[in-house]
């Protein structure tokens, strides 16, 4: 047992998504979620950038208390996660777009992945396909605009709705029977994902099976328990435009402070 909390960041308030599934296994546990909304959107970044940055932000949260540590950002795993895991001593999760699963359960054979340039760019995605689904046609289809758009306009405004028509429909025509949510802004687009795909097509986000992850390591780590499902949020852009999105998702009122790591 051990009170600390676990920290989970992201860009912005994608890494949400993936805060629900690990508060909803781990209930034990208490949270501290840092959402670095002034750099949003990791996605267009520069690579060293997003390195430096996330092994900054690590750093910061060991500093704060952190007990463990989820990379709720599958564009910062995919470019920083391993210089994280150099520097740092915390058991880490390191959210990755869902392609072993994919290769798994397709049975067209058509994978689609939507995700970042920068996450589809990196070295980390290519090897994840290379070693996963090697046998299989993957779309790997870049969403630029998509998360700041979610974020900022709102996930059913027109633009984001714009932009989801763009994305998916070459995931539509492709065949794909599996479609891979690659970054963990898009599960609250999902059903608007879902209305442009052919009946049937099933979507793959990573929340559940990483909350999974972070109890198995807790556990191997003696860490597991201690906490009271307390929820603490920090952003490092303005309080104010998180609060409502995060009371609506979570049906409480949850303070956000800033801070800067
Ligand atoms: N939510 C992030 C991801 O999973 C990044 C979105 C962004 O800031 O571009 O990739």
């Amino acid at each position: 047992m051990n009170k600390q909390p676990i920290a989970v960041f992201d860009s912005g308030l994608g890494g949400l998504t993936v805060l629900r599934a690990l508060r909803g296994q781990l209930p034990q546990e208490d949270f501290f979620y840092f959402a670095d909304t002034r750099f949003l959107p990791y996605g267009d970044r520069p690579e060293v950038f997003l390195k430096e940055r996330g092994v900054l932000i690590a750093e910061a949260l060991a500093k704060r208390g952190a007990k463990a540590l989820v990379i709720a950002c599958n564009t910062a795993t995919a470019v920083a996660a391993e210089a994280i895991r150099a520097v740092s001593s915390l058991p880490i999760v390191a959210l990755e777009p869902g392609v072993k699963p994919a290769a798994a359960l397709t049975k067209t054979g058509v994978i689609g992945v939507l995700a970042t340039t920068r996450t589809l760019a990196s070295e980390r995605f290519q090897r994840l396909v290379g070693n996963h689904a090697n046998h299989h046609k993957v779309i790997a289809q870049a969403c630029p605009g998509l998360a700041e758009a979610i974020e900022t306009e709102g996930a059913d405004s027109p633009q984001v709705a714009a932009l989801l028509d763009i994305f998916v429909a070459p995931l539509a025509t492709a065949g794909a029977d599996i479609v891979v949510l690659g970054c963990t802004h898009y599960p609250w687009v999902a059903a608007a994902i879902a209305q442009r795909l052919p009946t049937g097509v099933h979507l793959l986000d990573t929340g559940e099976p990483v909350a999974r992850q972070l109890a198995r390591l807790l556990g191997a780590a003696g860490l597991l328990g201690g906490g009271r499902g307390n929820l603490t949020m920090a952003t490092s852009g303005a309080p104010v435009s998180v609060i409502a999105t995060v009371n609506r998702l979570f049906g409480e009122k949850i303070h956000v402070e800033h801070w800067e790591p």
